[in-house]
């Protein structure tokens, strides 16, 4: 058995004891009780999973006024929960998946509230027996998009209608009004409608939860959602790191400097707590909480995901890829203290640049980087719509992302309106607001990255953000030496400046070849 196969057996060993525990009806009904008085289906949606993001959702939608069922794999944390939080609210704790399906409306809605991977599926295969055709499962998790599009498949024949939510947010947002994008069968969204615009937060008067698509495009949508955040994350790192090598700024002080960002143009979650912890001391040494964490970072996979799934739809998200590659070399830890003692950064760094202007120019690298990471996760979205055939609307998944979620952003505004003013804009570049906010301050971000690189301080997205805008804007680049190089070696051929696109040639370089030319595809 495969350790995922063990897991499986494992969660479907536990989900039968707890079924056999339906027979146990006095502690059902004891437990049904402890919450409210009703047994009756009387639930408007089940919540399975009662982790932190799960049992948060819950006291949100019954805080809107919602019913919910609630079930978890390990019986006593209903209970703790029903005697607990949910205390006096409506919620209804059920013992085992029987009881719990019973006590849902029809057609019945089931949310999972999992971990990703094999207990979404061994869900599923004990809920489908007890379902009926119109009912409707959500897998609310961080699942990988083409599990939805086969989970969707798969349930579709069984008349089953599921649906992949992406939930942004986290514990507080699961609470008080998370980012939610739900995809997969169109047939279930009416039902779900009103719930999830009802608990999701709300900016400039529109909910941040819409219809994204067919099949996992809502869970891709998610994926791209983290992929940014992996990107923004990394950002504002490279911001701190050169405030503080190149300034010497402490913590705090770089902290109060964010603050002030998050005033401006680059208001944000990310940077609004950024701010906060830097200005965090640590309670047992009295130093920043920054100063004593260690510098090696975690990931669950989602930012590697977009960036395996950019490279599949031929999409630059290399900013995105960048900001992943920088979280695996920072966990190479041991290596790199090994190392720092033998690779040596430049010596002569010149005097430290003024204050004031040095840190209003990494302010403005940090903006024109950010666009283009949204750029390019906007461009991925768009290939891999016309790849897996999905129609998005990008001015709505700006809305989806404008509240609730990590990467929520007061710019999303004006990504919003460049997409509803031109729907198939190619890239956010082109829009005529992120034309003049790059063209503005590309020339502080060349000198940081400049000032980065001669001072041997680490700017990965930074540079890559950059790269990609001259990338980008250049009419011509240095590929036509690629494809002489491809067709000298393997005479893989080349198209002409002076001919029709579609027309390929090949060249005898050296005289020794022959005339013949391999076939010409692109992967
Ligand atoms: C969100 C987040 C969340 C993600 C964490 C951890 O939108 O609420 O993206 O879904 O799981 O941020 O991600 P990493 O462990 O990969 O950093």
């Amino acid at each position: 058995m495969t350790e995922a196969e063990t897991k499986t057996a494992d969660l479907i060993a536990s989900a039968a004891e707890a079924t056999a525990g339906t027979v146990r009806s006095e502690a059902v009904a004891t437990r049904q009780m402890i919450a409210s008085p009703v047994t009756e289906a009387a639930a408007d949606i089940g919540v399975i999973g009662l982790a932190v993001m799960g049992e948060n959702l819950i006291l949100n939608m019954a805080s809107r006024g919602y019913t919910v069922a609630a079930f978890n794999r390990t019986a006593s944390r209903v209970d703790e929960f029903v005697a607990g939080r949910a205390r006096g609210l409506t919620i209804l704790g059920a013992d085992d998946l029987p009881t719990f399906i019973s006590l849902l409306k029809s057609p019945r809605k089931v949310m999972l509230m999992v971990k990703a991977g094999p207990p979404v599926d061994a869900f599923i295969d004990m809920l489908a027996p007890l379902l009926e055709r119109g009912d409707i499962i959500i897998d609310g998790g961080n699942t990988h998009f083409p599990d939805t599009v086969r989970r969707e498949r798969a349930l579709a024949e069984h008349g089953i209608l599921f649906v992949g939510a992406g939930v942004s947010g986290g514990e507080e947002g699961a609470l008080t009004g998370p980012s939610i994008m739900p995809g997969g069968n169109p047939a279930a969204w009416p039902a779900l409608k009103p719930i999830f615009q009802g608990i999701a937060a709300q900016v400039n008067g529109q909910p941040c939860c819409d219809w994204v698509g067919e099949g996992g495009a809502g869970h891709f949508v998610k994926m791209v959602h983290n992929g940014i955040e992996y990107a923004d994350m990394q950002m504002i790192a490279e911001a701190y790191s050169l405030l503080s090598d190149v300034l010497g700024l402490s913590a705090p002080e770089i902290g109060a400097i964010f603050e002030e960002w998050n005033r401006g143009e680059l208001d944000s979650y990310l940077i609004e707590i950024t701010a906060e912890i830097l200005q965090k001391t640590d309670d047992e040494t009295g130093q920043p909480m920054v100063d004593v964490i260690l510098d090696t970072a975690g990931q669950k996979g989602t930012g590697k995901w977009t960036s395996v799934t950019a490279l599949d739809v031929g999409a630059p998200a290399n900013t995105i890829a960048e900001a992943v590659f920088a979280r695996i070399l920072s966990s190479l830890k041991d290596q790199r203290v090994e190392a720092s003692r033998v690779l040596h950064g430049p010596e002569d760094v010149g005097d430290k640049p003024d204050q004031t202007a040095f840190v209003e120019q990494v302010r403005q690298a940090l903006y024109a980087s950010k666009i283009c990471s949204y750029a390019q996760g906007f461009q991925m979205m768009e290939l891999a719509a016309a790849e897996y055939g999905w129609t998005l609307d990008f001015g709505s998944i700006a809305q989806m992302w404008r509240g609730g979620c990590i990467i929520r952003a007061a710019f999303l505004d004006r990504i919003k309106a460049a997409f509803d003013e031109n729907a198939a804009l190619p890239n956010l570049l082109l829009d005529a607001y992120f034309t003049e906010a790059i063209g503005t301050s590309q020339q502080a971000w060349r000198q940081v990255v400049a000032a980065a690189a001669l001072r041997g301080v680490w700017t990965p997205a930074f540079s890559s953000s950059l790269a990609y805008y001259d990338g980008y804007r250049s009419a011509r680049l240095s590929a036509n030496i690629l494809q002489a190089q491809r067709d000298y070696f393997g005479a893989h051929t080349y198209e002409r400046t002076d001919r029709p696109r579609g027309e390929f040639f090949h060249t005898n370089w050296t005289g020794r070849g022959g005339s013949t030319s391999s076939s010409t595809y692109n992967a």
